[in-house]
């Protein structure tokens, strides 16, 4: 499905690139990962922007359980 309609992105490249990283995503550089999941090219309208904080608040709460050997939904990430 896409997510960002202004470059193409889809929520299985964003998958791809969150799976690859096992430390904290900071969600006040979220355009970082935009970056990356776009090859660089800058977003336009910004829309799709709370659909990459909200991936990347998943990958934390998937990161901090699996550190401390818990499921995922015992995890509630609010902000970091
Ligand atoms: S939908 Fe992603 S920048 Fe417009």
């Amino acid at each position: 499905m896409y997510v960002c309609l202004c470059n193409g992105i889809t929520d299985k490249t964003i998958d791809e690139k969150l799976s690859a990283k096992s430390e904290l995503i900071d969600i006040k550089k979220i355009k970082e990962l935009y970056a990356e999941c776009s090859d660089g090219k800058d977003k336009q309208c910004g829309k799709c922007l709370t659909q990459f904080r909200d991936a990347a608040k998943n990958r934390n709460e998937d990161i901090i359980a699996s550190t401390m050997n818990l499921e995922p939904s015992m995890i509630r990430v609010v902000n970091l």
